[in-house]
């Protein structure tokens, strides 16, 4: 196995205390024929803990799926967090309600169904904050997604982008010109350089992104 694997099994069998609820969002994902791109136990395991540490009261999620990072997210804000979550394919809403509904987080967790685009817009006119936001989406507009998060955030708001190594796919010269792997290295370059952020890549799964937003 190479190293990255060993740790990667390492960090789940030791640090990852996967409950079967959570185990069932995966298991139903195959059953119902959707992807199979949440992010992994160890992602879920550090966004939850970043949630309870920052002591998050108000989360914001691009690209819901199955709702298993929601499930970590809300979890990690206990009974007195929110988490909006926009998710484009009513497909993947249906089955993130069933899962929502058996963890007992329906209270919690708002779906906004449709373009993140378009809500992200609509959630600006309306003037909404968020101090915790989780981009977990189409990584094309990951650029556009990150301009629009911080004209929502709080100051001190925590902001977290998966698959920022984007499968290696960013380290290879000629594939990196492509549209969503170029864009990838832009979030990248954008997350370690913006003025109004502090921010480090962590190499846990396929690469996550964490930056506090200053005022
Ligand atoms: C990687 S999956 C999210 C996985 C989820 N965060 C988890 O770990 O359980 C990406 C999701 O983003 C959704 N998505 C893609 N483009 C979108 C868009 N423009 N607006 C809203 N959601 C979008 C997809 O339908 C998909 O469900």
């Amino acid at each position: 196995m190479e190293q990255k694997k060993i740790e990667q099994a390492y960090i789940q069998e030791l640090y990852v205390q996967e409950d079967d609820l959570l185990k069932s969002v995966t298991t139903g994902l195959v059953e119902n024929g959707l992807p199979l791109i949440s992010i992994p136990p160890e992602v879920g395991k550090a966004i939850y803990l970043l949630a309870k540490i920052s002591g998050a009261k108000r989360a914001l999620e691009i690209g819901l799926l199955g709702g298993y990072s929601t499930i970590w997210l809300a979890r990690g804000m206990g009974t007195g967090g929110e988490v909006v979550s926009l998710e484009l394919k009513e497909e993947h809403v249906d089955f993130a309600r069933q899962n929502l509904s058996r963890a007992g987080l329906l209270d919690q967790v708002s779906i906004l169904v449709g373009d993140a685009l378009v809500i992200l817009d609509q959630l600006i006119g309306n003037k909404e904050r968020f101090d915790f936001m989780v981009i977990d989406a189409d990584k094309i507009n990951y650029p556009l997604y990150i301009e629009k998060v911080l004209q929502l955030a709080d100051p001190g708001a925590i902001l977290c982008c998966d698959n920022l190594f984007f499968n290696g796919r960013i380290f290879n010269e000629k594939d990196a010109r492509n549209p969503a792997p170029a864009a990838v290295r832009k979030v990248n370059e954008i997350l370690s350089s913006h003025p109004r952020l502090e921010a480090i890549l962590f190499p846990i799964g396929d690469g996550l992104g964490v930056a506090r937003v200053k005022a």
